[in-house]
């Protein structure tokens, strides 16, 4: 009998269902403080839903099966598609933009390295209906505020900022063909993944000639802005787009955390326009964040054309880098009191302290049994608790409670009343 969860998969025991939710914390509050409303969905959809045509990755990866009436179903690799259902079964009544965020837990069958896992949660944050590039700078602003939150500084991550638009416009000004450009933008994502030799090989499948690799290798080198409007005869929209995005992260105070990188194509077909990756400094992990603008998805799937931008945040990379660099997620221990007493009959005195304390908002965790002060207070100081509460023949003639704050070990008897305006949150 095996007791590890299957390959890929995680257990939480307690100090780490701790870090996730101080993590879910931080995310959650991000995305109030900017504005976005939480939603969910159902962690099994159609399988229809779920595939796309054009060899993604992610869409190999699906865990599928059928249930017991022969329905196609899947569990979901990514929040998008359900994101993108839930806004076209209301297409017509909606108020758009919507500003929309959302913590699944999302499966993909991947290969198994670093930071790659078979199960994780990502935090989602998707404008939908908006086409100016306020969007694109309204969920980076969210999620730079959760990476500093958790703990790292500027010098710790960078965005990269690509496009796909921009990508494809120096393409087609340096005569490279477009018709396959979805699938050309597919095998580029893969370089961290496979050698230049193989990604040649996918690029000649889709057309390209060896000139024409060499160019497209060529015009991923390039990485300022001014490099990239020199290859172009004239400004495009999508040139227009990046550099409005980066004036807009200034005025932001954010300028710090982003740079231009046509290198960044995403491995998601669905991405038309403005891309982009949160990679720690010395780029020694993979994507802590990813998103970008879709503008043709809910199009793509029978809707309204509905611009839209989102991102996912995964919980595996960050804790890995947080990791690295010595620091954690573990959050502080959570229980104000533990009370304990020595005998069944202080037992309705520890009792009645536990039900006011409670319901003054403070966390008590009352002793199942009766044990000796001795062990009771040793016990207590291992535990992490901020106050050790404890009732003894004379703490029960007295009317009173024995309280040892466990900051500064001072011991003092208090009545109820007292013992909660001691025991502050
Ligand atoms: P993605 O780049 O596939 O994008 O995933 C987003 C993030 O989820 C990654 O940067 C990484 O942090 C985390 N992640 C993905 N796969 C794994 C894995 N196997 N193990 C651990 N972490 C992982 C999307 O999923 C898009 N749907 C994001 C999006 C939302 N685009 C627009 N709206």
């Amino acid at each position: 009998m095996e007791f590890g969860p299957p390959r890929g998969m995680r257990d939480f025991y307690p100090e780490d269902l701790a870090a996730r939710n101080n993590l879910f914390n931080i995310w959650r509050r991000a995305a109030h403080l900017h504005g976005f409303e939480e939603y969910d969905t159902p962690v099994v959809e159609t399988e229809e839903l779920l595939i796309r045509k054009g060899g993604e990755d992610i869409v190999r990866q699906i865990y599928s099966f059928e249930d017991k009436s022969g329905r196609r179903l899947a569990l979901r690799p990514e929040m998008t598609p359900s994101l993108a259902r839930l806004v076209l079964t209301r297409q017509n009544t909606l108020s758009f933009p919507l500003k929309w965020f959302s913590i699944p837990q999302c499966f993909r069958y991947e290969r198994m390295t670093k930071g790659r896992k078979r199960e994780h949660y990502q935090l989602n944050l998707d404008i939908i209906g908006e086409e100016s590039v306020f969007a694109e700078a309204e969920v980076l602003s969210a999620a730079i505020s959760s990476l500093i939150q958790a703990g790292l500084d500027e010098g710790d991550f960078h965005v990269h900022v690509g496009s796909r638009a921009l990508l494809g416009d120096l393409f087609d000004a340096s005569g490279i063909p477009m018709e396959q450009f979805d699938a050309v933008c597919l095998a580029l994502d893969k370089r961290d993944k496979q050698p230049p030799e193989k990604i040649a090989e996918l690029l000649r499948a889709e057309g390209l000639s060896d000139e024409q690799v060499e160019k497209a290798f060529g015009l991923l080198e390039i990485n300022e802005l001014s490099e990239a409007t020199s290859f172009l005869p004239t400004k495009t929209d999508a040139l227009d787009s990046v550099e409005q995005l980066f004036t807009v992260m200034n005025d932001y105070g954010m300028g710090g955390f982003v740079k231009f990188d046509i290198s960044i194509v995403r491995g998601l077909a669905y991405y038309t326009g403005i891309v982009f990756e949160a990679f720690d400094a010395e780029r020694k992990f993979r994507a802590i964040f990813g998103g970008g603008r879709y503008d043709n998805l809910l199009s793509s799937l029978g809707g309204k054309q509905i611009p839209s931008v989102g991102l996912g945040f995964g919980d595996v990379v960050v804790a890995e880098i947080l990791a690295s660099l010595g620091r954690s997620l573990k959050a502080p221990p959570s229980v104000d009191a533990q009370i304990g007493f020595l005998s069944d009959e202080e037992r309705p005195m520890a009792l009645s302290g536990a039900r006011v304390l409670r319901a003054a908002d403070r966390s008590v965790n009352l002793d199942l049994k009766a044990q000796k002060a001795k062990k009771f207070f040793t016990r207590t100081a291992r535990s992490g608790v901020r106050y050790a509460v404890y009732i003894g023949p004379s703490e029960r003639d007295a009317g009173c409670y024995l309280v040892k704050n466990m900051a500064d070990t001072v011991q003092e008897t208090a009545s109820i009343e007292e013992l909660c305006a001691k025991i502050r949150k």
